[in-house]
C-alpha cells in the first residue's frame, strides 16, 4: 500500500538498509539524508526509490561502499578526481568540497569527477557551491542504459545526461537550474509506471521507434527484449546539450562515454565536469549582485500567464516542495515502497 512517511523516519529506515548493505553508519546516514532531501525537494525520481538499485549494485560489485575520492591530478585550479565507484552522495560531496576550497583560493576551479556511482540530484552540488557564494556549472553523463534517443534517431543511445547551473543571489535564495536533458528524468518514468500512469505525447518512443505514452517502455523490457527510449527536451537543442554533457562529463573527465548495447547491470556511473567561479575574485561582485537582483525583480514583475500564479525562478519549486513535505511527510507509491521493503529483506533489514 502507498504510504506517507515523515522525513526523519524515512532517513532512519533508508540508513539502516544502506548500512546493512555494507556502508559505515556515517556513510549510510549521509546517503539516506541526500536521498530523502531529493524526495523533500519534489524529485522522487532521485530519492529513496533508488535504494533497491543501490543494494543490487553493491551486490553486483559496481557500487563500492565506504570508497573515497582519489585525486589523480592536482594542478591548483584544476582537479582530476576518481570517484572509485563510491556512492555519488559521498564522493560527489568530497569532490565538491575540494573544488570549492580551490575556487575560493584561486578564483575558479575546474573539477573533473569520473567513476562516481550515481550522483543523484545534481542541484545538491550547485547548492553546496552557491551557499559559499560561488557560481557553479555541472555537465554530467550517465553510464547505465542508453535510454534517450538522439534527435532524428529511433532508439536509445545515451543517458538522461543532466546539466545544472547554480548562481548565488545577494540577499536571496540562489538560482538553481537543474534538469535532465531528456524530456523528463528516467526515474520519473519509473515513478509513473509504478503508479500505473500514462505520460503526455512527445516524451517517449517504443522499442520500434514509434511514439507512445506508456512509461513502461523504458522501465521493463518489451516483447522483443528491447526497451523504448525517452526523447530529449527542446528537440535538436536539448539533444545538442545531451551530447555536450556526454563529451564533457564522459569523454573530458576520462570516465567514458556510452557506445555499446544495453546490459542488465544495475550499476549507474556518472561523470561530472564542474566549473566553479568566485565572483568576489572576478572583480565584478558589486555589479554582479546589483544586476542579478535587478534582473530577477524585473522577471517577477511579469504579469502571470494563463494557468500560472507568478513567474518563478529555478530552484524555487524545490524549496517550496521542501517546506510542504517537511510538514506533510513524503508520499511513496505502493510499488516504490514494496521495492524498498524487498531491498531491505535482501540485506536482512525489516522496514514497515
Ligand atoms: N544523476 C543522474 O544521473 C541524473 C540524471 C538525470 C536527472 N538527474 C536529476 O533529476 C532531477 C530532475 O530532473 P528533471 O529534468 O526532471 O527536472 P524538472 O523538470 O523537474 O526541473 C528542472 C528545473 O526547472 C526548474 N523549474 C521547474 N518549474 C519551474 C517554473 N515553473 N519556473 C521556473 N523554473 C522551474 C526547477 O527548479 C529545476 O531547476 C534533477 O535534480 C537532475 O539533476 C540526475
Amino acid at each position: 500500500m502507498s504510504r506517507t512517511i515523515q522525513a526523519t523516519i524515512l532517513r532512519k529506515q533508508v540508513a539502516a538498509i544502506v548500512q546493512a548493505a555494507g556502508s559505515s553508519p556515517a556513510e549510510a546516514e549521509q546517503v539516506a539524508a541526500n536521498l530523502v532531501l531529493a524526495n523533500l525537494s519534489g524529485h522522487d525520481s532521485h530519492g529513496v526509490g533508488m535504494v533497491p538499485r543501490y543494494v543490487d549494485a553493491v551486490a553486483e560489485g559496481g557500487l563500492k561502499p565506504n570508497a573515497s575520492i582519489r585525486v589523480k591530478l592536482d594542478a591548483g585550479a584544476m582537479l582530476a578526481i576518481d570517484g572509485q565507484h563510491g556512492y555519488g552522495q559521498i564522493v560527489g560531496v568530497q569532490a565538491m568540497e575540494l573544488g570549492i576550497a580551490r575556487a575560493k583560493q584561486n578564483g575558479s576551479c575546474i573539477v573533473s569527477l569520473a567513476e562516481s556511482h550515481h550522483l543523484g540530484r545534481i542541484g545538491h552540488f550547485a547548492e553546496m557551491a552557491t551557499s559559499q557564494g560561488l557560481v557553479s556549472m555541472h555537465f554530467v553523463n550517465v553510464l547505465s542504459r542508453p535510454v534517450v534517443a538522439p534527435w532524428g534517431g529511433g532508439d536509445g543511445r545515451f543517458g538522461t545526461n543532466p546539466c545544472c547551473i547554480g548562481v548565488p543571489l545577494a540577499g536571496a535564495q540562489p538560482f538553481i537550474l537543474d534538469f535532465a536533458t531528456s524530456r523528463v528524468a528516467q526515474g520519473k518514468m519509473r515513478v509513473a509506471h509504478n503508479k500505473g500512469e500514462h505520460v503526455p505525447t512527445g516524451y517517449l518512443i517504443d522499442e520500434h521507434g514509434a511514439p507512445t505514452t506508456d512509461p513502461g517502455v523504458v522501465v521493463v523490457p518489451q516483447s522483443n527484449g528491447l526497451f523504448g527510449a525517452l526523447m530529449t527536451f527542446g528537440e535538436h537543442k536539448g539533444y545538442g546539450m545531451a551530447v555536450a554533457c556526454e563529451l564533457l562529463g564522459g569523454a573530458l573527465t576520462g570516465g567514458g562515454t556510452w557506445h555499446r548495447p544495453a546490459d542488465t547491470a544495475r550499476t549507474v556511473l556518472n561523470g561530472m565536469l564542474t566549473v566553479l567561479i568566485d565572483p568576489a575574485k572576478l572583480g565584478t561582485q558589486a555589479a554582479f549582485e546589483q544586476e542579478a537582483t535587478a534582473f530577477i525583480e524585473w522577471l517577477r514583475q511579469s504579469p502571470p500567464g494563463a494557468g500560472f500564479e507568478a513567474v518563478q525562478i529555478a530552484g524555487e519549486p524545490e524549496r517550496q516542495a521542501r517546506a510542504t513535505r517537511e510538514q506533510e511527510g513524503i508520499w511513496l507509491d505502493d510499488a516504490t515502497w514494496r521495492e524498498i521493503v524487498e531491498a531491505g529483506k535482501k540485506v536482512g533489514v525489516t522496514v514497515d
